[in-house]
């Protein structure tokens, strides 16, 4: 079992994107420049968001955050989304999800402008990327294609099962997966809360990518012997003898699934890092598209 090293592979992206930085420097132009907005007081939210920017930091992008209070209105975060749209020192943004209640999450995502739209929300970007036309993907498919692509883990014709039909994760990273690319060509099945007899067709996947947000779901019976796991997951679970006060564990129960892979993510340290690098690539992007 070899691990597929997010955390180590997007400090090797970090550095090239680094690199490119101060080259656009030299050459006299714009500092990549990546907004991000978030509503209210999650804490799983800020530290994303924090990490976010500290990677703005590292890179040597400028970076602005916006803190909004749980409180605000729709209208006024939509008018919040539209000031960045027009401000031309902003490059790309974020608004980090999940919203609160009040607020209609596609509302907002389509008020982000495709141009500027780094996350790969936006029905334009999804609906390019669905066309295989130039398009900001979404950046956790995006950050895991690029993971399997730097341990040349070959995927044409092999069977890939996607657990979880997110927006953001699952119904995209199916569409990559089948795609006619260096890293696609699988043949994809995609599960959700309906499919039946999970297990099986887990165990078929040469290729497993669970995304379904549930801790520890995926057990050492539901994958085959040799199979490649990518597990998005991420749970902050209580436990008292961390500093911290919790444990990070994935949607795949590590210890027993571990040793019967070719290669696995870990958690925290996989996916987590690579959607980062990513964002960071399509700020990158959002320069070259402009
Ligand atoms: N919430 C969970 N993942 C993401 C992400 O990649 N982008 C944004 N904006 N919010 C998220």
């Amino acid at each position: 079992m070899e691990l597929l090293d997010g955390k180590k592979t997007s400090s090797e992206i970090k550095e090239e994107i680094a690199k490119k930085v101060i080259q656009l420097k030299e050459q006299g132009k714009k500092t990549p420049h990546l907004a991000a907005v978030i509503v209210g007081n999650d804490g799983a939210s800020r530290t994303y968001v924090n990490a976010k920017v500290k990677t703005c930091e590292k890179v040597g992008f400028n970076s602005t955050l916006f803190e909004l209070p749980d409180s605000i209105s729709e209208a006024d975060l939509l008018a919040k989304v539209d000031e960045l749209n027009n401000d031309d020192d902003i490059d790309g943004f974020i608004v980090q999800l999940p919203l609160p209640d009040h607020i209609d999450e596609h509302k907002v995502t389509l008020a982000v402008s495709p141009s500027k739209d780094v996350d790969g929300f936006h029905p334009e970007n999804i609906g390019r990327m669905m066309l295989g036309l130039p398009c900001f993907l979404p950046a956790t498919p995006a950050g895991i294609v690029e993971l399997l692509d730097r341990y040349n883990i070959e995927t044409s014709g092999k069977d890939c099962v996607v657990v979880g039909r997110s927006n953001i994760v699952g119904t995209p990273m199916s569409v990559l997966m089948s795609r006619n690319a260096k890293v696609g060509n699988c043949t994809v099945t995609l599960t959700h809360s309906r499919t039946k007899n999970l297990a099986e067709v887990t165990k078929r996947a040469d290729i497993l990518i669970v995304a379904l947000g549930k801790p520890e779901f995926i057990t050492a019976d539901m994958v085959k012997d040799g199979a490649v796991v990518v597990d998005v997951g991420i749970h902050r679970i209580a436990d008292d003898s961390k500093k911290s006060g919790f444990k990070l564990l994935g949607d795949v129960k590590f210890d027993e699934v571990a040793p019967k892979c070719s290669y696995i993510t870990p958690v925290p340290g996989g996916v987590g890092p690579m959607t980062i690098a990513s964002l960071m690539l399509n700020t990158l992007k959002a320069i070259d598209m402009k």
